[in-house]
């Protein structure tokens, strides 16, 4: 899709599509009285007629309006002003795109970019119009025979700002809205990708394509052989019960000062999760390919870093696994030691995430990092607590919670924190080793953390659990792309806070 900004009336637009705003109830935005008065009272007319109220869902769509140059006039109802958020903006852009795809219009102007939303101004208006509208147009088609193509496919939107002054902003806006979509794009088809396409080795294979499509991205592989020269125990239970090798990427992104200590992001990357010999039950445990989906919004950030070229240094570290069953795959009980040196008994294969985790976080040292984050679709416990709408958020660092708390904030990909007290720790108590892998009955996305912090303890470091937000279940089962928006919200942010 082609984005781009313009100033200009309306009226004026000689375009396929000129898309307006219309408030609860019958209330014209001042784009849609710029058209009604152009069209001697057509608009106010047919408010008054009642064919549309300007409540949240209604859309109508009018042809050759008089005095105006587009083709179609697309009215959006907003609902009352005063109740526009965040989600209520992404609805309007949604259905804007439905009926636009059912009209034949493939160029558009939109002015949605009037619509007031609570404390947010035309640049994130933009960026998130256009987040919005390729949210609404995914399709993941890639394994399809055949291929369901759009008759006339959108090809281009043109969004409305006030005057010549908001034009450097604007375009500013388009970019980061282009970097930040696509890179959710790319989380989200790696994610819908099954495990038998999926591989470590694929994701492997991706994180390189990042390196060859920018220079300042550097992509390293380690192996299992190498892995074993590390001393990464504990990453190697958990591969060691797949016939695919697991490996531990890492993706440099450097565009900062040399001397700026780099924000490192791990995510888990476990491309199928059988449990292992704690097998899942049969039930939705297809969805378990979704368990790489905090490593595909690693890639997703860096690569909308890379784009941007944004001015800073992240590192991007993948543990990658695949957790199956198999006569050498780890036993309930068996002790494995670190890379920390720290010796774990897995009380369950399925607890495999913080497994493989745990060495990736040890490696992260050598990094020397200003902060480290982790994403992690690790406890089904989250989706309990939290259900789909925040990732769960655990922090050694209360300024790097408030920091990922206020990014949530403003991206709407939000998070919300829970309680790491010591209290907690005791649950991971072994009779046979340092820790058990497992915390019992009660606070499991907590546990699961506390078990993490014990690999953390060098730098500052925030967990997200994103096992309720990664992907849907249901008739629209698929992955979100999430938290891709969140972490690109925060690197931004940073580098916001250190000009
Ligand atoms: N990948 C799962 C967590 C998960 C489950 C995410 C369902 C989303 C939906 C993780 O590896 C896992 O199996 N966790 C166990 C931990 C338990 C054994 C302590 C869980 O949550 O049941
Ligand atoms: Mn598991
Ligand atoms: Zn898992």
């Amino acid at each position: 899709m082609e984005y781009t900004v313009k100033s200009g009336n309306p009226e004026k637009q000689r375009i396929g599509c000129v898309v307006i705003p219309v408030f609860a109830s019958r209330k014209l935005s001042s784009s849609a009285k710029i058209i009604d008065k152009a069209s001697n009272g057509y608009i106010s007319n047919l408010v008054r007629r009642g064919e549309i109220e300007g409540d949240l869902g209604n859309t109508l769509l009018l042809h050759n309006v008089e005095n105006t140059l587009c083709d179609r006039v697309l009215l959006i109802g907003c609902g009352k002003e005063k109740d526009i958020n965040f989600k209520t903006f992404y609805k309007i852009n949604c259905n804007m795109v439905k009926t636009l795809q059912a009209s034949g219009a493939t160029e558009i102007a939109s002015y949605l970019t009037e619509i007031p939303v609570k404390r947010k101004e035309i640049s994130w208006k933009i960026q998130h119009s256009i987040e919005a509208i390729d949210e609404c147009l995914y399709k993941f088609n890639q394994l399809k025979s055949k291929k369901e193509e759009a008759r006339r496919p959108l090809r281009k939107f043109i969004f409305s700002v006030n005057g010549r002054g908001q034009l450097m902003q604007g375009e500013q806006a388009v970019r980061q809205g282009m970097a930040i979509s696509a890179g959710i794009h790319l989380a989200k088809d790696l994610g819908n990708l099954p495990g038998n396409m999926c591989t470590p080795d694929y994701l492997a294979k991706q994180s390189v394509k990042l390196a060859t499509q920018h220079a300042n991205v550097k992509t390293s592989v380690l192996e299992e052989k190498d892995m074993e020269k590390l001393g990464m125990g504990a990453l190697l239970s958990v591969s060691k019960g797949s016939r695919e090798p697991g490996k531990l990427i890492t993706i440099e992104y450097s565009a900062g000062d040399k001397k700026q200590a780099p924000i490192v992001f791990v995510g888990k990357g476990v491309t199928f999760d059988s449990g292992g010999i704690s097998l899942k039950p049969g039930a939705a445990m297809d969805e378990m390919k979704y368990d790489m989906c905090g490593a595909a919004s690693v890639i997703g950030v860096l690569s909308a870093c890379a784009d941007l070229q944004l001015p800073v240094n992240v590192v991007g570290i993948i543990p990658t696994v695949e957790n199956m069953p198999d006569g050498i795959a780890s036993r309930p009980g068996d002790v494995v030691t670190s890379m920390s040196g720290q010796t774990i008994e897995i009380l369950n294969t399925d607890a495999e995430g913080r497994l493989i985790l745990c060495d990736a976080l040890t490696y992260a040292e050598k990094f020397d990092p200003d902060v480290v984050i982790d994403i992690a679709t690790l406890t089904g416990a989250c989706i309990v607590a939290l259900g789909a709408h925040p990732a769960g958020l655990l922090s050694n660092h209360n300024p790097l919670a408030n920091d990922l708390l206020s990014a949530g904030q403003t991206s709407g990909d939000r998070c919300w924190q829970l309680p790491m007290w010591d209290d907690y720790q005791d649950q991971l108590k072994s009779n046979f080793a340092d820790m058990a892998n497992i915390g019992g009955k009660g606070a499991g996305t907590i546990t699961a953390a506390c078990f993490l912090s014990r690999f953390t303890k060098k730098y500052h470091w925030a967990h997200l659990d994103i096992a309720g937000v990664a992907w849907k279940s249901g008739t629209h089962k698929g992955a979100t792309g999430r938290p891709v928006s969140l972490l690109a919200q925060y690197v931004l942010d940073k580098i916001q806070a250190n000009k």
